[in-house]
């Protein structure tokens, strides 16, 4: 079955859905998404958007907090450009009907900004501890009222077509749209484009312990290192200090933002311990919390450390972080009294598809938006809360070059062949599918997480090696399910990952290596950049 659409977006978080209300009025969109359509990373957070929206804050100090957090980095060009964009793109966010949270001061009712770590100023925009929602929410209310925009939820793409691979002699890569699973039949569509946007979000569930959901298995990045893009800066993985440690709780989020209210880290024994690690104490940026986190209970051999809200009054603590409370209070803690558990887990990936300044990969046609794509924002370590401030602006800036590509479009669509299901039979043993995925999140954060080695490098490398044949084999060998897709790109992400991790012959930033402890900037100021 073929599908034309002008526009294909793969993903319907923040990014996917702010990039397909934009073309619209101009051309037909169809969103696949590999489950229900508010199903994203972007549902899920917390803290907010970060932006210059007080008397109080300039973008030169959200421009410096930025590039501080990215250690070297940081592009400035991109840095300057997002913050710069900042402002509007909020205002878009409102004028679609988002509800962000508000407090009046001198009588007049302005936005309630809050603080995280690494920010100088009062600058995240959010509502309540729910903004992922409310985002997701008034998005796809929008999309909801488009007639030029069809989604297709249980589809998941599987592989990208280009030019090169079905047009001999193009003397180009070009991307065409892409092979997409539908999930209730079993068959694969074809999806013909003559713009694809990959906004599938990050790769948290590459590590056992994340704060991500299921969707994050890094798909973007696979398929697109597939098709032969560039993929950058894959050692930057971004732990967030504070999950909440239970044993029945699935990872769950404990926003900095409390931190940012005056909530205090401390040991089992009730001592604070970051004012022996940074300046900034509790808001020190996140690479420097996690790592203060993980040496103290490496020294320790507790299974968590404590975060303290307790001295605020038990009313704000409700009224400021309702989610968290309630979460918490079904765990059995009630943070308004008592100090609740955390550690640290997988949350952010600062690399992904190295894309120019309008969000375009080294393939042509070939957009990465969201957390899929690299932009030269991050850096070495995101600052928090720019990542889905990332998402608005660079969605807003690929609709811009799509928009030219879709006004000289002339050409007509190749022949593309249906997919090969081949030799390919149904399998009855599931088992080797979990057990591959097991033991790449296992070894993945064993070996390749806060703190890394030449040795647990070495050891990854071989491990994901052995793994990267059985899975292929096994892709070929078996119809494709959803579960098959995702074990194949989580191993490609992992491979790209740890190879990303051994190039890097230094520490800087998110990534941390005992055997180079010190950062190297006459040998390694530079992006790692990778290609198949
Ligand atoms: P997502 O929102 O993850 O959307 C990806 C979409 O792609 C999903 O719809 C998914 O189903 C779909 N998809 C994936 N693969 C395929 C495939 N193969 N085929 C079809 N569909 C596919 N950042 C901030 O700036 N502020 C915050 O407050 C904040 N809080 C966070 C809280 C949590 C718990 C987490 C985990 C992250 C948080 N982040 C925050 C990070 C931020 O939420 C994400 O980086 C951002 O939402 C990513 O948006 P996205 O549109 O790129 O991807
Ligand atoms: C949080 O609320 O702590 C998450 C913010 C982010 O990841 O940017």
């Amino acid at each position: 079955m073929e599908i034309i659409s002008d526009f294909l977006v793969i993903g319907s978080g923040i990014a996917g859905l702010s990039f397909a209300l934009k073309v619209a009025r101009f051309g037909t969109v169809s969103i696949i998404t590999k489950l229900n359509r508010s199903e994203s990373t972007t549902y899920y957070a917390q803290g907010g958007i970060a932006s210059v929206l007080s008397k109080d804050d300039t973008f030169e100090a959200h421009i410096k907090d930025t590039t501080d957090a990215g250690a070297g980095l940081c592009h400035e060009d991109i840095v300057e450009m997002v913050v710069k964009d900042g402002p509007e793109r909020i205002e878009e966010l409102i004028n679609l009907g988002a509800r962000f949270s508000t407090k009046k001061t001198n009588d007049i009712e302005d936005l309630d900004l809050g603080k995280e770590g690494g920010h100088s100023k009062r600058r995240i925009v959010h509502a309540g501890d729910f903004t992922g929602r409310e985002i997701v929410d008034a998005l796809l209310r929008a999309v909801d009222k488009s007639k030029n925009i069809s989604i297709f939820e249980n589809h998941i793409a599987v592989d990208l077509i280009t030019h090169s691979k079905f047009v001999h002699n193009s003397g180009e890569d070009r991307c065409w749209g892409s092979y997409v699973l539908d999930k209730g039949t079993g068959d694969i569509k074809t999806f013909l484009s003559k713009v694809t946007i990959l906004a599938t979000g990050g790769a948290g569930k590459v590590y056992l312990i994340t704060s991500n959901p299921d969707i994050a298995t890094g798909d973007g990045i696979a398929m697109a290192f597939r098709a032969g893009a560039v993929v950058a800066n894959m050692e930057f993985i971004q732990f967030h200090p504070t999950c909440l440690f239970h044993p029945d709780a699935k990872v769950f989020l404990i926003s900095e933002a409390m931190r940012g209210e005056g909530s205090v880290l401390r040991l089992k024994d009730g001592t604070p311990f970051m004012e022996r690690y940074h300046p900034q104490k509790d808001l020190a940026p996140r690479d420097i919390v996690a790592r203060a986190i993980d040496f103290e209970l490496k020294k320790s051999g507790d299974d968590c450390v404590y975060l303290d809200i307790t001295k605020k009054p038990a009313s704000f603590v409700k009224k400021r972080f309702p989610n968290i409370y309630k979460k918490c209070i079904n765990f059995g803690f009630d943070m308004t009294k008592e100090p609740i558990p955390v550690v640290p887990a997988a949350h952010y990936i600062c690399g992904g598809v190295l894309t120019d300044s309008y969000g375009e990969s080294s393939v042509r046609r070939l957009f990465a938006i969201g957390e899929t794509g690299c932009t030269g924002l991050h850096g070495a370590n995101r600052l928090a809360s720019n990542s889905l401030l990332e998402a608005l602006v660079f969605a807003n800036r690929a609709s811009e070059k799509a928009l030219e590509i879709l006004k000289d479009h002339k050409e007509p669509y190749p022949h593309i062949p249906a997919w090969k299901t081949g030799k390919a039979i149904d399998s009855d043993e599931a088992v080797v599918i979990s057990h591959n995925w097991d033991e790449i999140r296992r070894f993945m954060w064993n070996y390749v997480s806060i703190v890394r080695s030449n040795r647990r490098l070495e050891r990854a490398i071989r491990r994901i090696e052995n793994l990267k044949t059985e899975i292929n084999k096994y892709y070929w060998d078996f119809t494709i399910t959803g579960d098959l897709v995702e074990l194949r790109n989580l191993a490609v992400v992992a491979e790209l990952i740890v190879k990303a991790a051994a190039i890097r012959k230094e520490s800087r930033g998110l990534h941390f290596n005992i055997d180079y402890p010190e950062k190297d900037d006459k040998r390694w100021k530079c992006d790692t950049i990778l290609k198949a």
